[in-house]
């Protein structure tokens, strides 16, 4: 009888060399993407930066900042073959797994009101709406609000 080997997602530290795919990635789901310079800055500033892959498939990302208890999901991607298999469940979990064991008691992140996919995920894990952000994003025609979500971690 033969093993059938089934590989599973794996989650790395993000480093520099990575950049390359996340900005293939970042460009292609965003509207607005996060500039390599937002990345490398991020690495450099030392917040949680992970990279998800699949063999040596990218297939997603987060960037989490930590600091004083409260932690603050900066990004949270998915690459758009991959999304709806349940990769953006699992990164999120992770998120807060790495925010947990540096002692944040809290998460907050920002998502626009037109995000229906990541508000839908978001709800799921009990996020709660606390404030909203007038005009904090750019869009296509001058600037969308941000809706301010916050999951208590105790
Ligand atoms: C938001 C995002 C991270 C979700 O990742 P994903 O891997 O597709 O999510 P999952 O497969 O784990 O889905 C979990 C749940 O989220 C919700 N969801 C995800 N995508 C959805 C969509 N397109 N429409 C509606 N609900 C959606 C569903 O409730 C889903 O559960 P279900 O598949 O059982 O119905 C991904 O769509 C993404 O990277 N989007 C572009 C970047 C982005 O918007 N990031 C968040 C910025 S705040």
């Amino acid at each position: 009888m033969s093993a059938v080997l089934k590989d599973f997602p794996r989650l790395v530290v993000m480093a520099e060399r990575d950049l390359d795919e996340v900005m293939a990635t970042e460009c292609v789901i965003y509207s607005h993407p996060w500039t390599r310079g937002n990345f490398a800055d991020s690495l450099r500033a030392g917040y949680e930066c992970r990279v998800l892959r699949l063999g040596r498939e990218l297939l997603g990302y987060f960037v989490l900042m930590v600091a004083a208890g409260e932690a603050h999901l900066l990004n949270l991607s998915i690459g758009a073959a991959h999304q709806r298999n349940g990769h953006g469940s699992g990164l999120l979990g992770e998120a807060m797994g790495v925010a947990r064991s540096q002692g944040a008691r809290s998460l907050f992140l920002e998502v626009r009101p037109s995000n229906s996919a990541a508000q839908a995920l978001y709800t799921r894990f009990g996020f709660r709406k606390i404030a909203v952000r007038r005009g904090y994003y750019p869009a296509h025609a001058g600037r969308e609000d941000a809706l301010v979500l916050n999951l208590p971690l105790a």
